[in-house]
């Protein structure tokens, strides 16, 4: 994807107080950066112009969120954007300029975000060599699983089948369970739901969304994730593993919610 570059912003991401560029020396200690630090906190991979960040920064203020981007080009409208959404003393959100293959360099277990969200990621289906630079890859979800709390989720959306299938794999393969799946975000009915600028893109062209949560089991995988290769045997055997996991997990809350009925 080419991004035109803006003069303008990287002098208003200098001046501007939340953002940090590359901040290595902050892992460890994202929480106390923020105004109300008890409260909950949420990550962003790859926010890029930062459309929906903005209202979701702005309409929850009970929560701290750190949108990560690498291209100043695009965090100069993210922040415009939150600063338009949220006005110039929004005080829940940082903006990080990181490389997301390296962000075990920038967050650490003592952080300990809830949730992380990833849309529209860049799929890689084109040659599967570049998989591996995929923000749902293994070797990105067991960085995420360093930092993540225990039980925290992954919200991730999609219009990409392929990718949307792969990652499906990667997650059950990573220790992470569906908690949520549907095929048609748009058709389901699932709040609270804030539309990026792809997926505002695609809704308009009658692309049907994929989305999941994704929740972090205790479970760690016994794979070397920086030489793992998505063979079609894996692939399948992962996903038949979730389908069933999902299976059961309906049974249940059928079973359940039927008792409490009856
Ligand atoms: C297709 S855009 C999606 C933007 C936004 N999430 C949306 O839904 O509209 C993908 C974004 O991810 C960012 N990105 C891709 N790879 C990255 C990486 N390794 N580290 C940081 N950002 C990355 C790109 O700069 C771009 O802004």
């Amino acid at each position: 994807m080419h991004i035109r570059t803006k003069k303008w912003a990287r002098s208003e991401l200098a001046a501007c107080p939340f953002y940090e560029p590359e901040g290595e020396e902050r892992k460890g200690r994202w929480r106390e950066a923020f105004a109300r630090p008890q409260q909950p906190l949420h990550l962003e991979m790859g926010c890029g112009k930062g459309v929906s960040t903005a209202e979701m920064a702005a309409a929850n203020p009970e929560v701290n969120y750190v949108a990560v981007d690498i291209s100043p080009d695009v965090l100069g409208d993210t922040r415009r954007n939150l600063v338009r959404a949220g006005g110039e003393g929004i005080d829940n959100i940082w903006i990080l300029r990181a490389d997301i293959c390296l962000i075990d360099r920038y967050f650490g277990p003592e952080d300990g975000p809830e949730r992380i969200y990833i849309s529209f990621c860049n799929p890689w289906t084109e040659r599967p060599k570049q998989a591996k630079r995929r923000l749902t890859h293994p070797r990105q979800l067991m960085q995420y699983r360093t930092f993540l709390r225990p039980g925290g989720e992954i919200w991730f959306k999609t219009d990409d089948e392929t990718l949307f299938a792969d990652s499906r794999a990667y997650f059950a393969l990573c220790g992470f369970e569906e908690a949520y799946r549907t095929e048609d975000l748009a058709g389901s009915g699932f709040t609270p739901n804030y539309l990026s600028e792809h997926e505002i893109k695609y809704r308009a062209m009658g692309v049907p969304i994929r989305f999941g949560i994704f929740r972090m089991t205790e479970a760690a995988p016994d794979f070397d994730p920086t030489r793992f290769r998505l063979t079609p045997g894996v692939r399948r055997a992962a996903l038949e593993k979730a389908d069933r996991a999902w299976a059961a997990r309906s049974a249940e809350t059928e079973r359940t919610e039927g008792g409490a009925e009856a």
